[in-house]
């Protein structure tokens, strides 16, 4: 292949690639190629644009660390974590809507009993959640692990602050045999992706803001069931129609109802305003369609990092 000019060079790559072996990995590879000479033939970039989009990628990936994941968040800027996530979660009747993971998700988080307060001395105002988990078809189930975080009264997650030496906001509980999972929290504020890096100079550079609506995440894993990653997004927060990544679904969005200082339903006593949140989850039957194309995904030696 010589002389390849701009009129030639894309089948000339794309025929570089048509001996790939894996045929879901050359379908991957080849539709990069075609969309991303798209681009290119689109927006006609001089060298110095292509020298700003190299280092944007370059610091992007170089902001990434443990607890820093810059190209999730780049993903979920441009809108493409939840278009993943609808591709992959057509959900049946019954079944709750997903949303994004995000970056604050930690493994292993603490086992507290039900009933527990999981704010650890952090000031806020007082959150009962009384979640259940439920099949699609409404039977509920028992033994289900339910994993939860929110971000404090003032947008921070526990991993955000240096000051904190043990886990805050976050814990793991099985479901009972009525497939509940009762305990105290504090009430979330909205709060900024974090912006000081690449993905914020973006948004600052285009206009946008970095602000996330008020919420609590909820991972649910039970067996024979999809994996369940989602929100419940306070109904009074702002932003819940600008949210940065585009997570928020109107089915997702509820009261957090404010409740007088007095006796909760578990009994506990309080002396402050607090508020309530219900909320029944339902679970996506597995299918052995999915199963499969997990297997296909962990084949992939791109997808194993
Ligand atoms: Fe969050």
């Amino acid at each position: 292949m010589f002389d390849l000019n701009e009129d030639t060079i894309t089948d000339a790559v794309l025929d570089r690639f048509a001996g790939t072996p894996d045929a879901r990995l050359k379908h991957l590879v080849q539709a990069t190629v075609r969309h991303l000479h798209a681009l290119v033939r689109e927006t006609e970039p001089t060298f110095e644009e292509w020298r700003v989009a190299i280092d944007f990628l370059t610091r992007t990936g170089q902001m990434c660390s443990d607890v820093r994941q810059e190209f999730i968040l780049l993903s979920d800027v441009l809108g493409v974590s939840m278009l993943v996530d609808a591709i992959n979660h057509r959900q049946p009747d019954g079944a709750t809507e997903t949303t994004v993971l995000g970056p604050f998700h930690v493994a292993d988080a603490p086992q507290p009993p039900h009933g527990a307060d999981i704010s650890a001395g952090l000031p806020g105002e007082k959150l009962l959640v009384e979640g259940t988990v439920v099949a699609a078809s409404g039977i509920p189930l028992a033994g289900a692990v339910v994993e939860v975080w929110s971000a404090d009264q003032d947008g921070f997650y526990d991993v955000q602050r240096s000051d904190l030496s043990e886990p805050a906001l976050r814990a793991t509980f099985p479901t009972d045999r009525d497939g509940r999972f009762p305990f105290w929290t504090l009430m979330p504020a909205h709060y900024p992706i974090p912006a000081d890096g690449p993905v914020g100079d973006l948004l600052g550079a285009t206009g946008r803001h970095p602000y996330r609506p008020a919420h609590v995440h909820f991972m649910i894993s039970a067996d024979g069931h999809e994996q369940l990653v989602t929100h419940i997004f306070a109904e009074d927060s702002l932003y819940l129609d600008s949210d940065a990544v585009f997570g928020v679904k109107t089915s997702l969005i509820q009261p957090f109802e404010p409740k007088p200082a007095g006796t909760a339903p578990d009994g506990r006593l309080l002396d402050q305003p607090w508020r309530h949140l219900v909320r029944r989850f339902g679970l996506k039957a597995a299918s052995s369609a999915l199963e499969l194309s997990d297997i296909r995904t962990k084949s992939y030696s791109m997808s194993d990092n």
